[in-house]
């Protein structure tokens, strides 16, 4: 008898006080989808081990009735200033106020933080839930464990000893694992995925933006034909980008290191800073990693704790290379110096195509980042290796992304009301592709913005004749730069405010893409207003109203 077939028969006779006691809570909150298959594998694990588990999304907790489960797993991730993912809002909110649940030492909890390093609050959501469940009186049977970008094998580290633990505890004839022992990949999708992405041909790569513009974003269709590769509108692609080499030699340079060195397992140093670390953005760890390394008082001056504000300051628009031209050493050797990077992770575009409308091709809506900063000009990893180094015939590797929360509605017939200033226009494509394509009824509305109306109105022609056709209901547009006054895509969402709300009150879902730091959180407010104002509501209803609308998943966001 294996492991599991033991422990089945043996629950059978335990009590149903018993079962629940050795019932474990896998609870998860997630943007994108990561937190969640780490929750399903941690649940899928403890499954094999005989264990009784639920799975369970923090959006499905409820409010305030909810009760906090005995044995919980928590996997979480952070939103880039620090907040928790939009579906996990709620319940991170109820268990930091005063109506949290008190809890004791029945409680059992370990939390799994997925973050990234390069930003300030690092993994705070997985910090936060750690520290108020502490406080709340539970207790914690393992140390919370941050994952950065590359999170595949800290989480499942961490999912085999919690589940040790809880063996341990409950002295089940689950001590023993009776998960596979290797690596599992949690982006499951045909046979590619994260870590063995297909090759996809190049077969289009133009140029959207008109003459003048100051922007640059680019159409790329890729080729799937051969993959198996399947998706559905709201999902990504991930792209497995290769680092500049012209910045890849620049560093071996400055830090005087031979790109034949080799860094074991046959790799050579050049190799592995094209493909396999992240060589350009600052994390903590690697800060920390050079501060030793070249022991430059200034540097680790900068690394205290009281010099957070200067360090911030100072590692703005700043990248590897400053910081090892600003702080170099004599001699290093390529094992330290790749030590503390990490590895480059795969970069994220929302498909901008519809699978039902052309099964053999993935589009991509691709803004090309370059800047200028501390005297060197800079372009983003993946966007300039998708601008630049790529051409049509050449081939990218890539997998699919699947986003189960950002999705069309079941029904066909449900309107929708999408806003998509920038490269956010990209996944209402698909959306509108794929409601053309099925001869969907519900009405669509798309509220569009970008700097100029002639050099920047993405997709104009295509937008133009499905609102030509009628798939289109309404098309609205903010060229914030054609006139004097900035106008953006909520202040268009608020002069619609009546008609807005009237389709939210018809059942519609409102979609939200582009950037977070700022757009987001404007359409948010104005989302509010216009609840407030057409619905007469006051603040905290209509905070109320918008609540429960995500919920209901009829209020999504794709934001970066
Ligand atoms: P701007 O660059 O003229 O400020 C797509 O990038 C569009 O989003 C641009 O027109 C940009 O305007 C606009 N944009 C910038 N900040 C925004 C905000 N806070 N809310 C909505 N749109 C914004």
């Amino acid at each position: 008898l294996s492991a599991q077939q033991e422990n089945t028969a043996g629950a059978s006779t335990r009590s149903t006080a018993d079962t629940q006691a050795t019932e474990i809570v896998v609870l998860y909150g997630s943007q994108t989808g990561n937190a969640e298959s780490v929750a399903e594998l941690a649940s899928d694990r403890a499954k094999a081990r005989g264990f009784n588990v639920r799975l369970l999304d923090m959006a499905d907790t409820g409010k305030k009735t909810f009760k906090v489960p005995l044995n919980l797993m928590v996997v979480v991730s952070t939103q880039g200033d620090g907040d928790p993912p939009d579906t996990a809002e709620s319940f991170h909110e109820l268990m930091h106020t005063r109506k949290a649940p008190k809890l004791d030492d029945q409680t059992r909890f370990s939390v799994l933080a997925l973050g990234d390093s390069s930003y300030e609050h690092f993994c705070q959501t997985g910090r936060d839930f750690d520290a108020r469940l502490e406080a709340l009186g539970a207790q914690r049977i393992h140390e919370r464990v941050d994952c950065d970008t590359d999170f595949d094998e800290d989480a499942e580290r961490w999912i085999e000893s919690v589940l040790d633990r809880y063996a341990e505890l409950y002295d089940t004839q689950a001590a023993a694992s009776a998960g596979p022992t290797t690596v599992v990949d949690t982006t499951p999708q045909a046979n590619h995925s994260k870590k063995h992405p297909f090759h996809a041909e190049v077969l289009e790569s133009i140029e959207l933006n008109g003459r003048g513009s100051d922007k640059e974003t680019r159409h790329i269709e890729l080729s799937l034909e051969g993959s198996g590769l399947r998706f559905e509108p709201g999902d990504a692609i991930g792209v497995v980008p290769q680092n500049d080499p012209a910045y890849v030699d620049e560093l071996l340079d400055t830090l005087r290191l031979d790109g034949n060195a080799d860094l074991g397992e046959g790799r050579l140093l050049r190799d592995a800073l094209l493909h396999e670390f992240e060589v350009t953005t600052l994390t903590r760890p690697f800060l920390e990693h050079w501060a030793e390394v070249s022991d430059a008082a200034e540097l680790r001056r900068l690394m205290d704790q009281e010099s957070r504000d200067e360090l911030r300051n100072w590692v703005e628009g700043r990248h590897i290379i400053d910081v090892i031209e600003h702080f170099p050493v004599k001699e290093i050797d390529a094992h330290t110096f790749t030590q503390a990077l990490r590895k480059l992770p795969p970069r994220l575009y929302s498909i901008a195509s519809s699978y039902e409308a052309a099964p053999d091709e993935v589009h991509l809506t691709v803004g090309v980042v370059r800047y200028e900063s501390h005297g060197r000009s800079r372009g983003g990893v993946a966007t300039t290796y998708l601008a630049d180094r790529v051409q049509p015939g050449d081939t990218v590797p890539i997998y699919v992304d699947r986003n189960k929360n950002f999705k069309l509605p079941h029904d066909d017939d449900t309107p929708i009301i999408m806003v998509g200033p920038g490269t956010g226009i990209a996944p209402f494509r698909a959306f509108l592709q794929e409601r053309e394509e099925r001869d969907a009824k519900g009405r669509n509305w798309l509220f569009f913005g970008d700097r100029r109306f002639r050099s920047d109105f993405l997709y104009q022609a295509e937008m133009l004749q499905w609102r030509k056709q009628g798939l289109l209901t309404h098309l609205d547009v903010a060229f914030s730069r054609d006139q004097q006054e900035k106008v953006y895509v909520q202040h268009r969402i608020r002069e619609h405010a009546a008609e807005v709300f009237h389709w939210l009150q018809e059942g519609a879902h409102f979609y939200v893409c582009g950037d977070g730091e700022r757009m987001a959180k404007d359409v948010h407010d104005a989302l509010l207003d216009v609840i407030r104002t057409e619905g007469n509501y006051d603040e905290d209803g209509a905070r109320e109203y918008l609540r429960e609308l995500q919920q209901a998943k009829r209020y999504q966001r794709d934001v970066y």
